[in-house]
């Protein structure tokens, strides 16, 4: 993708008009085939967002997936669930937890009256991992932008991050999720709780009714009554 940013200086120059930038600018970045990548998602509308994604070489992973997995969801949902990275399947289809976890994610939201269509599902990351690695940290920091300004345009009402990978990196710890779930934290002002990844409710099905405590505290904090 051509960054505007670029463009606009590449028509000022071929107009033979000087383009001074502040020495600190931020440039857009060269990717390892010589292309232009984008800036900053941080201004970016709903379709520029997905264009952006759709066409990123910000890292590795461009080169191994099928396609990106953006997200699907309402755009002015409550709830926004952040898992990990996309699996084969969901690299197959480019849409987030299709698989079996996603069976399971949908009967985690089920059990607290929301359908998929009512909430917001993204992921860390938004390319696959070869043989479903766990995505690299500096994967995920190429991607963070992205899923910022998802948050951002979605604005929920509580964030449910599923699993290790999506606590860790939006909490920026290192613990575990076994301690990290069961409270509520902050981010940049909206709610944020973390429980286990619906893979590993698969196979540990005992951990079921510490999720289900997760997801009322998620619950309370959107403000959305028992039903
Ligand atoms: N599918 C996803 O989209 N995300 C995960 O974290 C796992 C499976």
């Amino acid at each position: 993708m051509i960054h505007p940013e670029h463009q606009r200086r590449a028509y000022l120059q071929a107009m033979g008009i000087d383009v001074w930038l502040p020495r600190d600018a931020a440039e857009p970045g060269v990717d390892a085939s010589g292309g232009l990548v984008s800036a900053g998602a941080d201004a970016m509308d709903w379709d520029e967002l997905q264009r952006c994604v759709a066409d990123c070489t910000r890292c590795a992973l461009s080169k191994s997936r099928t396609q990106t997995v953006f997200g699907i969801g309402k755009q002015d949902a409550s709830w926004m669930i952040i898992g990990e990275a996309p699996g084969a399947e969901e690299d197959r289809r480019g849409e987030p937890f299709v698989g079996r976890a996603g069976q399971m994610l949908d009967e985690m939201l089920r059990a607290v009256g929301l359908g998929r269509d009512s909430v917001f599902i993204a992921n860390v990351l938004k390319c696959r991992p070869p043989n479903n690695r766990d995505p690299k940290p500096d994967e995920a920091a190429a991607c963070r932008d992205y899923l910022e300004r998802q948050i951002a345009l979605v604005q929920p009402q509580v964030i449910l991050a599923v699993g290790k990978i999506a606590a860790q990196n939006l909490l920026q710890s290192a613990e575990p999720v076994g301690r990290l779930r069961g409270r509520q934290y902050d981010l940049n002002g909206i709610p944020l709780v973390v429980t286990y990844h619906p893979a590993y409710l698969l196979r540990s099905p005992s951990q079921k009714r510490k999720v289900w405590t997760d997801l009322c505290l998620a619950r309370k904090l959107s403000g959305i009554a028992p039903t």
